[in-house]
């Protein structure tokens, strides 16, 4: 029987090099579940799946992907119990601080996008030291959603261009697409092309929604804390697998 290391070599040797999402996203669900079918509070679950990043950005390292986004906290997250909170503050806190010599080491860059100013002071401060310490890293990106949600993000970008207007440096009949892409978070990042919501929830739940408008979804029942690399790998296979149209017929996309 092949040990779960070979399968995961195999299932990493299937895939195109050539065809690669430069932006995966990850909704990182399940590990209040995770924790309550081990007996344990939901707390456990959040620290387990702290081996599950480090597993989906060594994946999406070895493979080529420029930038991974996980949503790690969401606007809605504030209204969970006020010890959970504290708890994936401390801990969003004390992973980056571990992480960050290995986040050096391999060309790792820290950003985050959200509502970081609602974050507790110290986890603002260092999160912003080591987003300065890894700026200049460039084999991927490691994007934070944190106190974030695609709702905050439109209206703010809504604000912006609003503003623009009113001050007179926008007209308002030269909004594009690109425009609008430049006022929000996620400025100067593709968009991601694969999108993976871990769980067996199948909803997007107020995440990159401007972003992911010809992303492939890829659900899977598997929850977070059990995330490893073998997953991202089936992820982004199925990915390569699709035929991916953009609203245009098959033969334009794949001419015979
Ligand atoms: C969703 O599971 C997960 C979260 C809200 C937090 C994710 C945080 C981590 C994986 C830990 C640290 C992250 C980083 C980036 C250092 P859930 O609590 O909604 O699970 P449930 O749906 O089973 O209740």
């Amino acid at each position: 029987m092949e040990k779960a290391s070979d399968i995961t070599e195999v299932l990493k040797a299937r895939i195109d090099p050539d065809r690669v999402p430069r932006h995966i996203a990850i909704i990182m669900d399940g590990n209040g579940r995770w924790a309550e079918r081990q007996g344990e509070h939901r707390v456990v679950g959040h620290a387990n799946g702290v081996r599950s990043v480090r597993e989906a950005l060594v994946a999406c390292r070895e493979i080529g992907v420029e930038h991974l986004t996980l949503y790690a906290f969401s606007t809605e997250n504030w209204n969970r119990p006020k010890a959970e909170v504290d708890a994936l503050m401390d801990l969003l806190v004390k992973t980056v601080i571990g992480e960050l010599e290995e986040l050096n080491a391999n060309g790792v860059r820290l950003h985050t996008i959200g509502d970081t100013a609602s974050l507790p002071e110290s986890c603002r401060a260092t999160l912003l030291d080591a987003i300065a310490a890894t700026a200049k890293n460039d084999r991927i990106t490691i994007t934070l959603a944190l106190s974030y949600s695609s709702r905050w993000e439109l209206v703010r970008a809504a604000q912006r261009i609003a503003t623009d207007v009113k001050e007179g440096r926008l007209d308002p009949a030269a909004i594009t697409d690109e425009t609008f892409a430049a006022h929000l978070a996620t400025a100067g990042m593709p968009d991601p092309e694969l999108l993976i919501r871990t769980s067996g929830e199948q909803r997007i739940s107020n995440f990159l929604l401007w972003q992911i408008a010809y992303a492939e979804l890829w659900f899977t029942p598997v929850l977070w804390p059990d995330f490893r690399k073998d997953h991202l790998f089936q992820a982004v296979l199925d990915y390569q697998g699709r035929e991916r149209r953009f609203g245009l017929i098959s033969e334009q996309v794949t001419p015979a």
